[in-house]
């Protein structure tokens, strides 16, 4: 995998696997535009990246509809091009329809699908000129169901749903579409979508059941993944939805 000469856009990119995503495409070669809010930590996050001129750093919040508008004309301004788009950030609440509310569906659906929605138009006309490809982070929760995190569920099924018409409607026009759906991975995500230390650990020893490999995966696993979907190796491959979950997604209690 080569992106010598590439532009990449990484939401989410100050923690977890959008980080290690910035950090795994610096070592090869991306000129990267990286997103998020604090600031602090995307500073630390450049310092790991192998050159510091191929960075960029955009702050910026995924609800705010002109941020999004920025992220894509600072990276245009700055770099004169955009090939790849990884559409990382996300957030996780836990909610049933019983206890759920209005107000946390849209702020689920906000941040981890409207974003994605306005930043993937505003991006499309540039990723057009350099046929370039977009991979967007879902969750083996889009592709499977879960109770208990109701709101996340619909989200990442809209990523999933949204991959595939993008990929269809762009895929004569040279510009590839994809997801990478994790399992469970070993990041702030669940901890800053409420749940306690305790339970945390209780959650992760689980996936000892939970996962084939009997397992948490590490952020590096997927950041791998979502670099080879945008190389050019995965040049035949459009419109998936790739698990990188230890197999969750093919279990089945029994
Ligand atoms: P994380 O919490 O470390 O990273 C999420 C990133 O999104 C953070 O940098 C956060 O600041 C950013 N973000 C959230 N809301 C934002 C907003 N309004 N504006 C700008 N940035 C915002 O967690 P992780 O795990 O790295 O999450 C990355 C993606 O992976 C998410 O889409 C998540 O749903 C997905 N995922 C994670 C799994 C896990 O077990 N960690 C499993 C399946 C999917």
């Amino acid at each position: 995998m080569n992106f010598a000469g590439k532009v990449i856009i990484v939401t989410g990119a100050s923690s977890g696997i959008g980080a290690a995503t910035a950090v795994f495409l610096s070592k090869l070669g991306a000129k990267l535009s990286l997103t998020g809010r604090n600031v602090n930590n995307l500073t630390k996050i450049s310092k790991q990246c192998e050159t510091a001129a191929n960075v960029h750093l955009i702050p910026a919040d995924l609800t705010n509809e002109k941020d999004i508008e920025n992220i894509i004309n600072s990276t245009v301004k700055h770099y004169g091009q955009l090939d790849v788009l990884v559409n990382n950030a996300g957030i996780l609440e836990t909610g049933t329809i019983e206890n759920t509310s209005l107000a946390q569906y849209d702020r689920l659906m906000n941040t981890n699908v409207r974003s994605i929605y306005y930043l993937t138009m505003l991006a499309v006309p540039h990723l057009l000129k350099t046929k370039g490809n977009i991979v967007n982070v879902s969750s083996v929760n889009g592709i499977r169901s879960f109770p208990g995190v109701l709101a996340y569920n619909v989200s990442k099924a809209s990523v999933d749903q949204f991959t595939r018409c993008v990929a269809l409607e762009l895929a004569l026009k040279g510009v590839r579409v994809n997801a990478v759906n994790p399992g469970v991975i070993l990041t702030e995500l669940q901890k800053r979508g409420g749940l306690s230390d305790e339970q945390y650990a209780a959650f992760l020893e689980r996936t000892k059941e939970t996962h084939a490999l009997g397992r948490p995966g590490k952020p590096e696993e997927v950041a791998a993944t979502i670099a080879f979907l945008a190389s050019d190796l995965a040049s035949n491959i459009t419109g998936a939805s790739v698990p990188v979950d230890g197999g969750r997604h093919a279990m089945c209690p029994r």
